[in-house]
């Protein structure tokens, strides 16, 4: 059985991530989605908010888990018998990076492998983090983001200027 973790912050997931986690699944017995609990980024959604909501989109994927983690991607896997890690690549830009943290997993533990997804090519210029700033300045993500992302990402947005007026 082949258990792959498609590792990431997804705050917010977006389509991009989905068209990967639906290809990925469609390849491994098992996905797992493992979210960092990423002290050192100031993150828009909290960890637990990003779990709940990557599970309400990918509730039709039966062979897909999500769960938060934290300390070394590796060390995760080494506990939960995870042979590869998927990440996807949306650019030239993204190789450099992705090929790094890949060489440095495989030296950290040899038997898990590194995957690389193409990202479908209409989601390649999607990024968290625009979609955080589109949304910040009250724009339309509906083209980036599922509906209920959407609704979520536009509530905390107005949260988050209305702490900071
Ligand atoms: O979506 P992101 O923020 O690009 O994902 C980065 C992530 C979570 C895959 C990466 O930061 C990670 O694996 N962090 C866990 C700590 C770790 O294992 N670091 C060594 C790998 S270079």
């Amino acid at each position: 059985m082949t258990i792959a973790i498609y590792p990431g912050s997804f705050d917010p997931v977006t389509y991009g991530h989905l068209d990967i986690i639906r290809r990925a699944a469609a390849v491994f017995d098992k996905l797992i989605i493992g979210i960092l609990r990423n002290k050192a980024k100031s993150c828009l959604f909290t960890t637990e908010e990003r779990v709940t909501m990557l599970g309400q989109v990918t509730r039709d994927l039966p062979n897909v888990e999500v769960v938060s983690f934290d300390g070394l991607l590796v060390d995760y896997c080494e506990k939960n018998d995870v042979n590869v890690i998927v990440r996807g690549i949306r650019a030239v830009s993204d190789f450099e990076f992705e090929l790094t943290m890949a060489q440095t997993n495989k030296q950290l533990n040899s038997r898990v492998e590194t995957m690389f997804f193409a990202t479908s090519a209409e989601y390649s210029y999607i990024s968290s983090s625009s979609i955080r700033e589109i949304a910040s300045f009250n724009g339309d993500i509906s083209h980036f983001v599922p509906e209920t992302v959407r609704l979520l990402v536009e509530e905390k947005s107005r949260q988050h200027n209305s702490d900071h007026d």
